[in-house]
């Protein structure tokens, strides 16, 4: 039995005081209302890291960051390393999200060194897949995204690849209001956890987490949460709103 995971990604929102207060609403509603055992996870802003990551000791819920380089050190301007992330004890890092890959050119070659770097230090990549519109029309998204999985993933052995959550992002759901219905995210999801299980096995990739993104909100997230290999959602515009987040949490 895996794990829910419910994950909210801010993007490039809130301002610091915003955030402290939007992650003290979160915490006091997961402690009044969410008793499973759903794992929660806020992905913030880079410079409100080490000031979220105290805030949420000790409680259900644990702080990520949106991106790492792929470097470990160095002359690179304006970057942050998983060497950075993991002396603020951040346990989680977003990779590959669709913005990441449309705005900033990453590409699987780059993902796979990126995992890379956040496997060395220790941090748990959510690791984002998922197509665009015109690739879902012409009918190859599952090509695409079984892609997208083995070349940023597949370089890992079986035992390290159990460290990894993945979430599909259908690119057309994304901030755009419109879902994939449960039976698309189920039949995608489903086609990934089978070739995670040609590649490493049927227990390794049981084990993996695969959660569905793309417009998840309260009211749609229950019926998604309850496919087989939908493992909880990575939550973007529904995350900056407490209430909206922890009704979502409380589904999965
Ligand atoms: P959305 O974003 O929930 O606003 O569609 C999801 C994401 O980009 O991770």
């Amino acid at each position: 039995m895996r794990t829910k995971i419910v994950a909210g990604n801010w993007k490039m929102n809130k301002t610091l005081s915003e955030a402290q207060a939007l992650t003290t609403q979160v915490l006091g509603l997961c402690s009044a209302e969410v008793s499973a055992p759903v794992k929660v996870i806020l992905c913030v802003p880079y410079p409100y890291l080490p000031v979220l990551t105290p805030q949420v000791k000790h409680s259900k819920v644990d702080i990520g960051a949106q991106n790492c380089s792929e470097h470990d050190a160095g002359a690179y301007t304006g970057e942050v390393s998983a060497a950075m992330l993991k002396s603020m004890n951040v346990p989680y890092v977003i990779l590959g999200h669709s913005e990441r890959r449309q705005y900033f050119h990453e590409t699987g070659k780059l993902l796979a060194a990126k995992v890379d770097r956040a496997l060395a230090h220790q941090l748990i990549p959510i690791f984002c897949c998922g197509e665009s519109l015109d690739i879902r029309e012409k009918g190859t998204h599952e090509s695409l995204v079984r892609q997208q999985v083995e070349e940023a993933l597949f370089h890992l052995s079986a035992e390290v690849i159990s460290k990894i959550v993945v979430a599909y992002e259908p690119v057309w759901a994304i901030g755009t209001g419109k879902t994939a219905t449960t039976q698309q995210a189920q039949d995608m999801h489903a086609v990934i956890r089978k070739q995670l299980v040609g590649k490493y096995g049927d227990a390794v990739a049981q084990a993996i987490p695969i959660l569905y993104g793309g417009s998840v909100k309260p009211d749609n997230a229950k019926e998604l949460f309850s496919c087989p290999d939908v493992d909880g959602g990575l939550v973007g515009g529904a995350s900056l709103k407490a209430r909206d987040f922890v009704d979502i949490v409380k589904c999965a």
